[in-house]
């Protein structure tokens, strides 16, 4: 099912906001391109996704590291996992010939970014807004 922004995944600081929505568009597109069948686009579209993904994740993890967040050695951790995830993915589509595996591995990367929105940046929001990011 391709990705929609929805409400519920506000958390509330603008930045960050505006970086997840950017982010499901991103995969959003990636998910069009995929079902177009155009090799083209779904390399640019996964340049995309990696060149973006680097930018929120930077992002993330200086907020982390200026505020001294405690719990972010585990949530640089689980950025690295799946920045390096995207590594691979290009690699992986390139060698699948099976639409539908092209399309799990599009599914995995929006449940990554749903669940990892939802549990563990959502975290970070009461330390964040008491530390003055909003
Ligand atoms: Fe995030
Ligand atoms: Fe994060």
């Amino acid at each position: 099912m391709p990705i929609k922004w929805k409400n519920e995944y506000t958390l509330g600081i603008k930045t960050i906001d505006m970086q997840h929505k950017k982010f499901v568009s991103i995969l959003s597109n990636l998910n069009d391109s995929l079902h177009k069948l155009e090799p083209k686009a779904l390399d640019e579209a996964i340049s995309k996704l990696k060149e973006y993904s680097k930018y929120h994740i930077e992002a993330e993890n200086k907020l982390f590291e200026k505020l001294d967040y405690p719990d972010k050695k585990i949530h640089i951790e689980e950025h690295e996992k799946f920045l390096k995830y995207i590594d691979d993915l290009k690699d992986k589509l390139s060698k699948s010939n099976n639409i539908q595996t092209s399309i799990d591995l599009i599914d995995y990367l929006e449940d990554w970014m749903i669940s990892h929105e939802q549990n563990m940046d959502k975290k970070y929001v009461p330390f964040f807004i008491k530390n003055g990011v909003i």
